[in-house]
Parts: C-alpha cells; sequence; structure tokens
C-alpha cells in the first residue's frame, strides 16, 4: 500500500473554497471547475493511479483553514496540504511577480509590467517553500503535475532533490515570442526556464506558444530545440502542445436544466430586445474590455436603425482587485458603460448592461443559452474557456460566436468569426454579420465547432497530457540505459 503510486497536483490556488458556520464548524467546497473535475476523473478511473485513490493537491493557503493539529485538510476526493505564505511575502510574490511581472509581459504588456528585484525574490522565496513541503512528501514513483506560471521555478526545485521524479509542468497563459521574453533581466529569464525544464514534459494550450518557449530555450540556455525534445545533459525534456478544453457533456446538459430554464424565464423579462449579446470575463487589462466597448460604440454610430433592439449584456467577475492597474480598468470600464448608455440609451433601452460580480452556474447558463450573440474578444488569452462553454450550452445549434484571433481557443473553433478586438470596424462588420446570420449557417458553424470540444474535452486533455508524461519517462529511461 504504501509505494502507491501518488498524483500529486501543486498549484497556487487548491480545489476547495473553504467557509466557517457561526458555529465555527468548517465547510469544504470542492470547485465545480474543469480542472479538479478532470484530475477528479483519472482518479474514479483508475487509470493512471490506483482506483479511487485520493489526490494529493498542494497550493496556496492562509492558516484559517487548518484546526488544531492539522497539517492537511481532506474530503472525499482530495487531500490538500495548505502551503503557508505569510502575507508580507505572498503580496510580492502573487500581487507582485506573478501578477505585475508575469502576467503583463506574458500577455503583451511591456509597459504595465514592473521589474521588480524584491519581487522576484519573493517569487523565488515563495516557489522554495512550496519545493521544500514537496520534496520532504515526495517518494519514488509519485507523479507530481505543476500546474502554472505562479510556480514556473518549482520543476527545477524539485528536479534538483528527485532526480528521477516523473515531474510535469502546464503553462496555463501565453509564452511570450523571445523579443518580449528578453526584456526581463537576464537572470531572471535563465532561472524561470531552467525552472521549467526541471519538468520531464512542460505544457502549453497552442503550438506557436511551445515554439516561442523553444527559442527562448536555445537563445538563452543554448540548449538544441531543433526537436520538440530538449537534449540536456543526462535528461530529455518534451514541450508539447495540449489546448484545454472543459467538460463538454456538462455544458451540454445545461440548455435542459431545470434550474437553467427557469433563470432563463426570469432574465428574459429583463432581457426583452429583439437580439442579445452577451460577453462574461474576469476584469483583466487582457481581456479587451475597453476595446469591446468602443466596438460596440461604433456598431450603435453607424448602425442606427439596430437601436432599441440590441442589447449587450456585459458580465465581469471581479479578479485581483487590490492590484492597481485592475482598480484602474474597473473605472475606466465603468466611464465607458456609462458613456454609451448616457449617449445612445432612451428611456425605455440600456444598450449594455454591465454587472461586476460573480454569476451562478445557472445563471450563466440560462446567459449563454439565451445570447443571439457571444462576443469575446481578448487582446490576448492562453485559451479561452468562455468561448468554449457558450458554444458546448447551445444543444439548439443556435447563436454565434464573434471570437478574437487572438484567443487560443480561435485555432480550434474555426466556426466562429474571427476578429482583430483593437480594429473597432471589422468588429462592428462581424457584429452586422451575427446579428443577421441565418439559422442554417449559425447551426453549421456551431456543429462544427461542437465536434471538436466533444472529442477533444477536458479528460481527453488530462489523459493525453498523462499518457505523453509517461512515453517520456519511458524514452528518458532508455536514453540512461545507453
Ligand atoms: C488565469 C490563470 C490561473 C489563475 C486564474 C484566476 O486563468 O491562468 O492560474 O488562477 O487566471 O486568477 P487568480 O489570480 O484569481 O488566481
Amino acid at each position: 500500500m504504501n509505494d502507491e503510486k501518488r498524483l500529486i497536483i501543486v498549484a497556487y490556488r487548491i480545489p476547495f473554497k473553504v467557509t466557517f458556520k457561526e458555529s465555527g464548524e468548517r465547510v469544504l467546497q470542492q470547485n465545480s471547475g474543469g480542472l479538479v473535475s478532470a484530475i477528479l476523473s483519472l482518479a474514479e478511473k483508475g487509470d493512471v493511479f490506483g482506483k479511487n485513490q485520493k489526490i494529493h493537491w498542494f497550493g496556496y493557503s492562509t492558516p484559517d483553514i487548518l484546526q488544531e493539529g492539522e497539517t492537511q485538510v481532506e474530503n472525499e476526493n482530495f487531500i490538500v496540504h495548505p502551503v503557508l505564505i505569510e502575507d508580507a511575502l505572498n503580496d510580492a510574490y502573487y500581487e507582485g511577480f506573478c501578477n505585475s511581472t508575469i502576467w503583463p509581459i506574458s500577455h503583451y504588456y511591456p509597459y504595465l509590467t514592473s521589474f521588480n528585484e524584491e519581487d522576484y525574490e519573493a517569487y523565488v522565496k515563495a516557489n522554495k517553500i512550496f519545493a521544500d513541503q514537496i520534496n520532504a512528501f515526495i517518494r519514488p514513483g509519485d507523479m507530481v503535475w505543476i500546474q502554472d506560471y505562479q510556480l514556473m521555478l518549482l520543476p527545477g526545485m524539485l528536479r534538483s532533490e528527485n532526480p528521477d521524479a516523473s515531474i510535469g509542468y502546464f503553462h496555463h497563459i501565453p509564452f511570450a515570442t523571445f523579443e518580449i521574453f528578453r526584456l526581463l533581466p537576464k537572470q531572471w529569464q535563465t532561472e524561470l526556464l531552467k525552472g521549467m525544464i526541471g519538468a520531464d514534459l512542460v505544457g502549453f494550450h497552442t503550438n506557436d506558444y511551445s515554439q516561442y518557449f523553444l527559442r527562448s530555450v536555445q537563445r538563452v540556455l543554448g540548449y538544441d530545440t531543433t526537436a520538440r525534445d530538449i537534449s540536456i545533459p543526462n535528461r530529455i525534456v518534451r514541450v508539447d502542445t495540449f489546448p484545454i478544453s472543459i467538460d463538454y457533456n456538462k455544458f451540454q446538459e445545461l440548455y435542459n436544466d431545470p434550474g437553467v430554464i427557469e433563470k432563463r424565464k426570469e432574465f428574459l423579462k429583463d432581457l426583452s430586445a429583439e437580439k442579445n449579446i452577451f460577453s462574461v470575463d474576469r476584469l483583466d487589462y487582457s481581456k479587451g474590455l475597453i476595446h469591446r466597448l468602443n466596438g460596440f460604440e461604433y456598431f450603435l454610430d453607424q448602425y442606427p436603425q439596430w437601436h432599441t433592439r440590441v442589447v449587450l449584456t456585459m458580465i465581469v467577475v471581479p479578479s485581483r482587485e487590490t492590484i492597481l492597474k485592475y482598480a484602474e480598468m474597473k473605472h475606466e470600464l465603468e466611464e465607458a458603460v456609462g458613456r454609451i448608455n448616457g449617449k445612445y440609451g432612451t428611456l425605455g433601452w440600456r444598450p449594455v448592461i454591465y454587472l461586476y460580480r460573480s454569476l451562478s452556474f445557472e445563471e450563466l447558463g440560462a446567459l449563454y443559452t439565451l445570447a443571439d450573440v457571444a462576443l469575446i474578444t481578448p487582446i490576448r488569452d492562453g485559451m479561452n474557456l468562455v468561448a468554449k462553454e457558450f458554444v458546448a450550452t447551445r444543444t439548439d445549434k443556435k447563436g454565434v460566436l464573434i471570437l478574437s484571433e487572438m484567443a487560443g481557443a480561435s485555432l480550434e473553433l474555426n466556426g466562429a468569426i474571427l476578429i482583430n478586438p483593437t480594429d473597432k470596424r471589422t468588429l462592428a462588420a462581424a457584429i452586422i454579420q451575427a446579428l443577421t446570420m441565418d439559422e442554417q449557417e449559425q447551426t453549421q458553424r456551431m456543429q462544427m465547432m461542437q465536434d471538436r470540444i466533444r472529442v477533444y474535452d477536458i479528460f481527453k486533455w488530462t489523459e493525453d497530457y498523462m499518457d505523453q508524461l509517461d512515453i517520456i519517462k519511458l524514452k528518458q529511461m532508455e536514453f540512461e540505459e545507453k
């Protein structure tokens, strides 16, 4: 039993929302996100690990989730090992280096990127706290899967203590071209890349991101990257593309879900315009929210015949509010919404309905299935799962997706109207094309997109990644035997 192979997931976020009742009783609410369910399915099927084995998950937390004497928190699926990082360090790590350096540079915003030495040191320290805790836990045969840019140094830190371990790393955001990446100080470039190639398999959402990463490895570290395997002394590292997806069936079922039907009825009373355009995003400058509003304003300006007949419902989910740029953006956004409604609205018609809050699953389902058009226009987005979710909910095969060509998802969703979000003329033309598209064309386009997501859903994504990790590990062993 003791040498059973274990799956260890490492991510900045833990898979539970932890709350406390008035009585002090702790309540663990398991996240329903795609990654969590996909990882669970691995355990349920028992393909990779012993059947129904609990999954170990290391993630950042404040100490209050632990009760006296505890070092871990578990439910029926996960054993969560909280990685405690004190507040000041976490601020410099998470708000600082993660979200004021790596996030903006990776999304092509050099002018928003901070190059702060202390933040970088905090990032190294925080990654080290994760590493120390995992190094003390890991045993031969375990498989460690590290998620995302908050932990780029971690694979290297685990590798140095565990030369034979099976370690995967997945980068969920874009990897910028070398010309952008090189703006970081050379020491940071070197350490971040060396950290990532501590993994056996480094995964990205698109071939472009994989290629940009390989190019940086070649330029900065000097390794031969002509093949997708990087040969480094004593080891092979595979770099490959796995476009993340969603739980397709779960979203397909939403259309006829009683809770969703109820919400749809309720919302229909307020969304009584002839056509509904819908968007939902986290608050983020990379999501193109201002450009979207500018494009919609231009559309209203150019096509007055659509006044009173169309409404844009824009849901913005609060995110990273303590970071100045995010708070500033919220103001900018609210100003733009006010300007558009003030300029074009009438007593009975608000062109933009703007909500700054998160949605329940039923509300999301109702809004996806009510939309005539989904307007998803990030300036840069690693993948964008909203686009895939919208498509999957449309069992009625109606609705049109307008999607930015700068979203990773645009490479798969070939039935979308693809636009460049900075080009307000194209955006307005796309809105017209979508509003006037006949039902037959809507169905054809939806079908093409659904066919893709149904085949490559989140479960396939996870399986695919795990299979590759096994394959590269075997290759590794052959390489060592030579
Ligand atoms: C993106 C990142 C994730 C991150 C999420 C939410 O999708 O790739 O790693 O967890 O945004 O952002 P937050 O800062 O709230 O974790």
